[in-house]
C-alpha cells in the first residue's frame, strides 16, 4: 500500500513538474485579447446578462483556464443542446495557442469582482438548506476550494448559476467522456430534486458575501485513510465513506458526518 502510495505521489509530482514548465500568463498581452472577450463578457468581465455571459472578473484562475480548455477540446460547448456553451466554444477557439490562453485568464485574474444584481426569486431558507451538500466542495461561503476541483460560486450571477445547474442536470454539461470535473458536478445537481431547489439555491448562494483572497480549507476528520486528491491528502475513517460514484481508479466517495467528498485512488 505504501509503495501504491508512493507511486501516485511520484506521478504526482511528475506531473505537477511538467504543468510548472507551461509559461505563466500575461496579463498585459492578456488585456489586449480581452477586447475582443469584452463584447459578451462586459468591460471588466462583470457578466452581460443579456447575452447570457457570465462573470469571469474574481473568478479562480486555475478554474477560468479548465474552463477554457473544455471548451477549446469540445468537452464543454459541444453538446447539442448546449445553446449558449455553443456560442462560447468557437470564441474560445479564436485564441491561437494555449499561452494566449493564459495571458487572456491572467488579464482577467487582475479585475475586481462584480456585484451581480439578484434576478432570482426563491426560497432563501430552503436553498440555504439545500446548499449544505454543497459545502464540502465549495465552502459554506461559495468561495471555493482548488483542493477539490471546485470553483468560487459566490458574486457569479444567478441565472447562470440556474442554468448550469439545470444543464448539469439534463445531461447538457458533465456528460462528454472527458468532462472529470463535470462528472462529479453532475451527480450533485442530480440530487436538487425538485426542480425549484435549484433556484432555491442559487437564490440562496446570491445572498453570499465573498471576501477576496480567503482561502477554504477542506474538513479532515480524525483518522485514517489516506486520500489523495490530485496533489493533495485528506485523512478519513473508512468506515466514514460513503462510495457514491466509482469510475475507473477514482471514486467519489462521501463521509456522512462531516459531509466531505474526495476521489480515493
Ligand atoms: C459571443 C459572446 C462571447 C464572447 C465573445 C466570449 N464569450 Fe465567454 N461565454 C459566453 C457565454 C454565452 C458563456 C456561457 C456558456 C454557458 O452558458 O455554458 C461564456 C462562458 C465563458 C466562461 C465559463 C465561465 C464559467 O464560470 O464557467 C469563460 C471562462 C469564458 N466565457 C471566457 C471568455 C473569454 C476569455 C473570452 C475571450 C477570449 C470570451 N469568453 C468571449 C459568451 C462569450
Ligand atoms: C463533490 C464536490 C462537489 C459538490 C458537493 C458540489 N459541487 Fe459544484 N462543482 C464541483 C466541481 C468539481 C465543479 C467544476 C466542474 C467543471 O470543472 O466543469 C463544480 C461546478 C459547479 C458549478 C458551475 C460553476 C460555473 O462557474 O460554471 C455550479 C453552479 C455548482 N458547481 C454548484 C453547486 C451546488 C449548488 C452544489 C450543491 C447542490 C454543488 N455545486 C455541489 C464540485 C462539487
Amino acid at each position: 500500500m505504501i509503495n501504491f502510495v508512493r507511486t501516485i505521489i511520484s506521478l504526482t509530482v511528475v506531473f505537477l513538474a511538467s504543468t510548472a514548465a507551461h509559461a505563466v500568463g500575461d496579463p498585459v498581452k492578456g488585456k489586449e485579447l480581452f477586447i475582443f472577450c469584452m463584447a459578451c463578457h462586459g468591460q471588466s468581465a462583470e457578466g452581460v446578462p443579456a447575452l447570457n455571459a457570465p462573470a469571469n472578473a474574481g473568478q479562480d484562475l486555475w478554474y477560468m483556464l479548465r474552463q477554457m480548455n473544455n471548451f477549446r477540446a469540445g468537452i464543454r460547448g459541444a453538446h447539442p443542446e448546449d445553446t449558449f456553451g455553443a456560442q462560447m466554444r468557437p470564441m474560445a477557439l479564436t485564441l491561437p495557442d494555449q499561452q494566449a490562453v493564459q495571458d487572456v485568464v491572467a488579464y482577467i485574474a487582475t479585475l475586481d469582482m462584480p456585484e451581480p444584481p439578484i434576478t432570482i426569486e426563491g426560497n432563501v431558507e430552503a436553498g440555504k438548506k439545500a446548499y449544505e451538500t454543497c459545502i464540502p466542495c465549495h465552502g459554506a461561503r461559495g468561495e471555493g476550494a482548488k483542493a477539490l476541483d471546485a470553483p468560487r460560486l459566490s458574486k457569479q450571477h444567478d441565472w447562470y448559476l440556474v442554468s448550469q445547474l439545470n444543464n448539469f442536470k439534463a445531461g447538457i454539461r458533465g456528460t462528454h467522456q472527458n468532462d472529470i470535473y463535470g462528472a462529479q458536478m453532475r451527480i450533485m445537481a442530480q440530487m436538487l430534486e425538485p426542480d425549484e431547489q435549484v433556484r432555491d439555491v442559487a437564490a440562496y448562494i446570491a445572498t453570499m458575501e465573498f471576501a477576496p483572497g480567503e482561502e477554504y480549507t477542506p474538513p479532515r476528520s480524525p483518522a485514517s485513510i489516506l486520500v489523495i486528491i490530485g496533489s493533495h491528502q485528506v485523512h478519513g475513517r473508512p468506515e466514514d465513506l460513503f462510495i457514491i460514484r466509482r469510475k475507473s481508479a477514482a471514486v467519489l466517495a462521501h463521509n456522512r458526518e462531516h459531509h466531505f467528498f474526495h476521489r480515493q485512488y
